[in-house]
């Protein structure tokens, strides 16, 4: 028989909006899963830039998420509320959530629900969610892309870029990535990319357009904003998609609007979080079919920078906030 579930659990609480020494290790009631949720008992969680973001004050949560940060986890289902379909308590997954994911259970959407892929473990499955969703909704469903076009991607060295890179390498696309370091852009290329550029000490416009012989990029995956989106556009190709999903530069820039008319081409963009859980369930759908089995045969995998205790998700925000990581960062339970 399964032990019963503990009223309370740990959970990182944002004390106040600030910097990293405000996530503070609390007491929360364990949550109980509604219709269509399952609980969680958290191994892992993954750490996210927009975590940074809600920290600081500038990412509130959707209505009705959890105001304990985190948007994805890993772990055992230990209960399932009404109407969950097949998930059942005992299997291992990997989830999305809208928050709630620093904490010793989690409640998750059964749609946003993952099974663990093939051999994985709980921490790399906890580093996949918030990453594989976005990209694939992003670069895949809004950019389009195809089998042998170019494509490229700012910040390749993130938990974005490292996804982003391998996935669109994967499905055939040639892989232009940009990073802050020559060590970074060496584990771009290992990870596909076939062209890095140190962006400290290289033009990326000047180098896609000498890649591609002055045609330019079919989808670009940009998360910097400000400066970079003239810049893009100066180096997308004709019937090109600029994909922007987060402005680390800012988000107001200077654009002339007659090349995107006359080169057809298409300026979009995405947040994951807010959308339905119907929305993300799809998504869900679309990765299992086709990206989990890449997963389960190794084909690409999640990069693991570094793994904190779940106390210590002070530390890994500083790490974070230096950027000095390739990949992910993971935070760890008793239970990983
Ligand atoms: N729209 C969505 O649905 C969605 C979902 C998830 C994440 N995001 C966004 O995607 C981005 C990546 O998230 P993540 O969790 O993968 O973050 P991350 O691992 O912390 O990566 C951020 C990267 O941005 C680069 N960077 C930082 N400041 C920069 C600047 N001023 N110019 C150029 N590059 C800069 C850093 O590397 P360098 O050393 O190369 O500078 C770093 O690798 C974040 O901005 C996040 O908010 C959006």
């Amino acid at each position: 028989m399964a032990a019963p579930l503990p009223r309370d659990m740990t959970a990182i609480e944002i004390a106040q909006p600030g910097g990293p020494e405000v996530l503070k290790p609390g007491r929360r009631p364990v949550p109980a899963p509604g219709a269509g949720e399952v609980l969680i008992e958290v191994a892992a969680a993954g750490v996210n830039r927009p975590d940074v973001l809600q920290r600081q004050g500038g990412y509130a949560p959707p209505p009705g998420a959890s105001d304990i940060p985190g948007l994805e986890v890993a772990g055992r289902i230990v209960a399932v509320g009404d109407g969950t379909g097949s998930w059942k308590v005992g299997d291992s997954v990997c989830a999305l959530v809208a928050g709630g994911g620093y904490a010793e259970y989690c409640a998750a959407p059964a749609p946003q629900c993952l099974p663990v892929p093939g051999k994985l473990d709980l921490i790399h499955a906890a580093a996949l969610p918030e990453t594989f969703f976005t990209v694939w909704t992003n670069v895949f469903d809004r950019g389009r892309l195809q089998r042998g076009e170019t494509f490229m991607v700012h910040g390749g060295s993130s938990g974005i870029g490292t996804t982003a890179i391998q996935l669109a390498h994967a499905f055939g696309a040639r892989v232009i990535a940009t990073a802050g370091s020559d060590e970074k852009c060496e584990a771009c290329r290992k990870l596909g990319a076939d062209i890095a550029v140190n962006y400290r000490t290289e033009d990326f416009a000047a180098k896609v357009m000498e890649a591609t012989e002055g045609k330019g990029a079919d989808v670009i995956l940009d998360m910097v904003g400000g400066d970079y989106i003239p810049k893009n556009l100066s180096c997308l190709a004709v019937e090109g998609r600029l994909v922007q999903i987060a402005f680390l530069k800012g988000s107001k820039a200077e654009i002339n609007l007659a090349p995107i008319m006359m080169r057809r081409q298409t300026l979009t963009g995405s947040t994951l979080r807010p959308r339905s859980v119907a929305q993300k369930g799809e998504i869900a759908q679309s990765l299992r079919a086709k990206v989990w089995p890449l997963l389960a045969s190794g084909k690409i995998a999640p990069v693991i920078h570094k793994t904190f205790p779940l106390a210590q998700a002070a530390d890994a925000h500083r790490l974070m906030e230096s950027s000095a990581h390739v990949g992910k960062i993971v935070l760890l339970t008793a239970k990983a």
